[in-house]
């Protein structure tokens, strides 16, 4: 095993996981989601899968990443010697980093639009027509969303390169309660506005009969892609946690947190947008238009709009490192090449494909399948498929390759704490969460 460096503090890994979880996926996409699958009907069923599958497979991934001390593909090859297989988990993980990055930086490309939109007051008076339109074009454009990722692109390597990501996360330890804080009072501001209360049964008030296996599998995917698991980041993560830390208290806060920012995301968002008379359907629009329709509405606005795309774009960027730390990771640990050139050459192919995402926007493109544009292709593929997979295998490879004595080492800190918890996990990790997943993944490919 090697002697890494760990987190300062069991804050410290915390607040770092938490970096890595809260970001776009909890303010643009869950909404997004919960959107189109009925609300109250998804939102039960994403808590529900939080808690029984995202949970332990957060856990796993830390024991994992401690056990082994090294990043995802060393540590599938270290502790499964002689199962060469299994390394590919590793690779699995590096590849989908890479789509996802593409798409996230798109969407992150919007919220640095947003914060220019913010800074010159584009916002100030302008009804709900004019702000869609010029949502609508922003899409459109070639350059400009070109830039706008460009700009987060190289924020992100530039962080990577320097080796500041622990500064970063210290930042956002202060920065990412105020986030809460801008949030909090949103959410007030949206539910005293007329109509609101609609907005806010459609998001709390589950209609069981809306559950199939849509919602479920789009539930799974939003929360692995939220709590950002199934693709071994957290493995990394769980490498640095420091011996005597309790982990599954450490994954416990982390999916807190996490859901926490999710909910409010969802309180301030529906209801504003039922004011509004913006369908949940809307997509994109429920976080780019709402909320700076919101901002319209308030006493300092145009303050509050700033303050909360900037925050935002700080979210997303300590997403985005985690994300482009891993194959710069594997480059440099695996393939001995430098850090700079990894970070590097790991940012343009993250570009590239970020470019071809953003154009795939344009209504008269051709880099599309059916109605499915490059941009939702890579999401659906990610969330919907490699990580759910991901998931499966990195929890079969626990419950069914790893040592039990291993694993309980591990979670128990060599049997200081967690000893009554420790069957029930081992047991949902190894047999209801790869069931569950393969039960839900196969009615989709039936589909
Ligand atoms: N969880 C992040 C978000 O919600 C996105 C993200 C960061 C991610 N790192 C990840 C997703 C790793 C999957 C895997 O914005």
């Amino acid at each position: 095993m090697k002697n890494k460096e760990s987190f300062g503090s069991k804050f410290g890994i915390i607040a770092a996981a938490a970096g890595s979880a809260i970001g776009l996926g909890n303010i643009y996409r869950f909404p997004c989601e919960a959107g189109a699958n009925g609300g109250g009907a998804f939102f039960i069923v994403y808590l529900a899968i939080v808690l029984l599958m995202g949970l332990p497979l957060m856990v796993t991934e830390f024991v994992i990443g401690r056990r082994s001390g090294k990043n995802p593909v060393g540590a599938f090859k270290s502790l499964a010697p002689g199962h060469k297989g299994w390394a590919r988990l590793g690779y699995l993980g590096v590849i989908c980093s890479f789509l996802i990055l593409a798409f996230y930086c798109t969407v992150a490309g919007w919220t640095i639009d947003a914060v220019w939109k913010a800074i010159t007051n584009y916002y100030h008076g302008k009804d709900l027509a004019t702000v869609q339109f010029g949502f609508d074009s922003l899409k459109e454009e070639t350059w400009q969303p070109i830039i706008c990722e460009a700009v987060f692109v190289f924020l992100t390597a530039f962080i990577i390169i320097k080796g500041v990501t622990k500064g970063i996360e210290k930042y956002s330890k202060i920065l990412m309660p105020i986030l809460l804080g801008i949030l909090i009072i949103l959410g007030i501001k949206a539910l005293t506005l007329p109509g609101a209360a609609e907005g806010v049964k459609f998001f709390l008030k589950p209609d069981f009969s809306k559950i199939n296996g849509t919602v479920v599998v789009n539930a799974l995917g939003q929360a692995f892609f939220s709590l950002s698991i199934g693709m071994g980041i957290l493995i990394t993560y769980g490498s640095y946690i420091a011996k005597n830390d309790n982990l599954t208290s450490t994954a416990f806060s982390v999916c807190i947190c996490d859901t926490i920012i999710a909910i409010l995301a969802g309180i301030v968002i529906f209801p504003a947008a039922f004011s509004f008379g913006i369908t949940p359907e809307a997509g994109d629009s429920l976080a780019f238009v709402t909320l700076p329709m919101l901002f319209n509405q308030m006493a300092g606005g145009y303050f509050f709009c700033l303050f909360f795309f900037v925050l935002l774009t700080i979210a997303a960027l300590t997403s985005s490192i985690s994300l482009l730390e891993a194959p710069v990771l594997y480059f440099t640990e695996e393939l001995g090449i430098s850090r700079k050139k990894a970070t590097t050459y790991s940012a343009i192919g993250v570009f590239v494909l970020c470019i071809v995402a953003s154009l795939s926007l344009h209504s008269d493109t051709c880099l599309k399948i059916g109605s499915f544009s490059f941009f939702n292709l890579l999401d659906y593929i990610t969330a919907t498929f490699l990580m759910t997979i991901g998931g499966l295998l990195t929890v079969i490879f626990l419950g069914w390759k790893m040592k039990k004595e291993d694993f309980y080492d591990e979670f128990t800190n060599d049997n200081t704490v967690n000893m009554r918890l420790r069957k029930a996990m081992y047991f949902i990790i190894k047999y209801i969460s790869p069931l569950a997943i393969t039960v839900i993944l196969i009615t989709q490919f039936i589909k």
